[in-house]
């Protein structure tokens, strides 16, 4: 296939459905829901949605408030989370974000935030829980003579959004390499209960489905073709505290298979968004295991990295989410990943069966942790949506090992993110095994709640804060006989004095 957009279109019914950005975008009609491609800046539509936050801008303008409920696999990027808030044309969104102006949109509580593990988003929308999808906007890199697609840089929920919307508008983009077709494994044989199936994937990279993603012709109302790059993410450089986090993670899992817990070459890989998610990937590069998996939902530099140096075998993921460098490495090589990347629908590659069975070590990042093990992956001082959940749930309560992993401290030393309670939770400590920061590992397998306060105190606490913690356990402790000892009255006071005086320090 040649990298011009137009021959990247082979059906001539859908050559015809050819019209400008702006054209497409007139065919939204206010109130919509519309499920759009993109997760973690992958694989979103790049020219559409900006022409409807500028047509929403010009309705604003003239007296008639235009918004749409909008649907995605996961993060976009500027040209359409960024673009629609700032045109104030979001009215409810789901289910993950990143976005500046997204997010100061949902913490101002003009936009309706609906935060979802990412594995149930398809299911939960197919089975009708969450509305009707008007018009389904996606990015594909070409379109078949029959008609088929080949999906683009993230698979992410667009498979179900063409099934179920009414109608469908395709951005075609020429830029990512052609030669990604083949890369895609599009699953068709899920179903809803009580008529599902198991899922028949035994290994991580193992095909199961089709490389194309299927959509009723008569649904297509547009075409627009674009030639732009994804939101390349820039992923800060690995510092002391995120290698010390990976050392206490490598030396950990050396132990496990030493323990004859683990195998050497240990089990899938799955890591989290972010900087010290992708440092952990990044640590393993000298670590002592060879011939590694990965079965994640998004793989970011580290992961390119570490299956370019030989280190890891082959992955399977629903996105590709790189720097400009690793985009660049990935392109320059493209028949190189292609063997060894698999791109599938997030509702399989987060899914918990399938997380389950392989026996995947997560590794997300957090927010905080509170010295029992619930973990906080997204709210500032409680109340402040940071990003999402993502896919940290669907692995770490799924998965053989589930890691979490922070800083010890935030805000140049103003903030512990060990705290008496977490002042949100996402997982609770039942879905929590290991909690690391840069000071150390604590391994809560198997350990009552006060055996884990003890532990997450010694061991992962910062120094500055570890006394104020071990005085608040204590305190709790002598109040008398209780399961998992807390001061009601103080346990969220770390918070709250963060908020009145710009630090946890008392
Ligand atoms: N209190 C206040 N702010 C905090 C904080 C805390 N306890 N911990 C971190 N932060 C702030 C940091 O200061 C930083 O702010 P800045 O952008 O203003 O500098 C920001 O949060 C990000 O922190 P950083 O240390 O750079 O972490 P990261 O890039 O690794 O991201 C998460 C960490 C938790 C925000 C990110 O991993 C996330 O969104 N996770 C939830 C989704 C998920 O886990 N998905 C995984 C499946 S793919």
């Amino acid at each position: 296939m040649s990298s011009s957009p137009s021959s990247r279109i082979q059906n001539p019914a859908l050559r015809r459905k050819v019209m400008s950005a702006a054209d497409a975008a007139a065919l939204i009609p206010p109130g919509a829901t519309v499920g759009m491609s993109g997760f973690t800046g992958a694989g979103y539509p790049k020219q559409v949605p900006q022409a409807l936050a500028a047509r929403m801008q010009a309705e604003r303008a003239a007296g008639r408030p235009f918004q749409i409920d909008l649907w995605t696999g996961a993060s976009t990027a500027p040209e359409l989370d960024g673009a629609l808030a700032q045109a104030d044309g979001l009215r409810r969104r789901l289910p993950f974000q990143s976005d500046p102006l997204c997010r100061e949109r949902i913490n101002a509580g003009a936009i309706d935030y609906v935060d979802i593990h990412l594995s149930h988003v398809a299911q939960h929308a197919w089975f009708g829980f969450l509305g009707r999808m008007q018009v389904a906007v996606v990015e594909v890199l070409g379109i078949l003579p029959d008609g088929r697609l080949i999906p683009s840089t993230a698979v992410g929920n667009n498979k179900t959004w063409l099934e179920i919307a009414d109608q469908v508008i395709l951005e075609v983009n020429a830029l990512p390499p052609a030669e990604m077709e083949g890369m895609h494994d599009i699953y068709y044989g899920t179903a809803i209960p009580p008529r599902r199936q198991p899922i028949h994937l035994t290994q991580p990279t193992e095909r199961i489905g089709e490389p194309y993603l299927r959509v009723d012709p008569a649904k297509v109302i547009a075409v627009v073709e674009t030639c732009q790059g994804d939101r390349n993410t820039a992923f800060a450089k690995p510092d002391a505290t995120s290698n010390q986090i990976a050392a206490h993670i490598i030396d950990f899992l050396a132990h496990e298979v030493k323990m004859d817990r683990l195998p050497q070459n240990m089990l899938p890989l799955q890591s989290g968004v972010g900087n010290v998610a992708n440092a952990v990937l990044t640590g393993l590069l000298d670590g002592p295991f060879d011939h590694l998996l990965g079965f994640t939902e998004v793989l970011q530099d580290g992961m390119l990295e570490l299956i370019k140096r030989g280190k890891m075998t082959a992955a399977s993921a629903t996105a590709i989410s790189l720097s400009s460098e690793a985009q660049k490495e990935f392109n320059d090589h493209i028949a190189f990943y292609r063997d060894r990347i698999v791109l599938r629908p997030q509702e399989i590659s987060n899914h918990p069966e399938l997380v389950r069975r392989l026996g995947v070590i997560a590794m997300n990042a957090m927010i905080e942790a509170d010295i029992y093990g619930n973990i906080n992956s997204t709210h500032i001082l409680g109340t402040g949506m940071m990003n999402g959940i993502g896919g940290s749930g669907d692995y770490a309560r799924n998965g053989y090992l589930s890691f979490f992993v922070t800083p010890s401290v935030a805000k140049g030393g103003a903030v512990s993110c060990i705290v008496p309670m977490v002042s949100h939770v996402d997982h609770t400590e039942h879905d929590t095994q290991i909690i690391v920061t840069e000071q150390g590992l604590a391994d809560l397998r198997g350990l009552s709640p006060r055996q884990r306060a003890q532990v997450v105190i010694d061991r992962c606490a910062h120094p500055d804060y570890r006394p104020l913690l071990q005085d608040y356990f204590d305190r709790a402790r002598r109040q008398g006989a209780q399961h998992t000892p807390h001061l009601l009255g103080e346990a969220l006071s770390w918070h709250d004095r963060c908020l009145r005086t710009g630090s946890m320090r008392p």
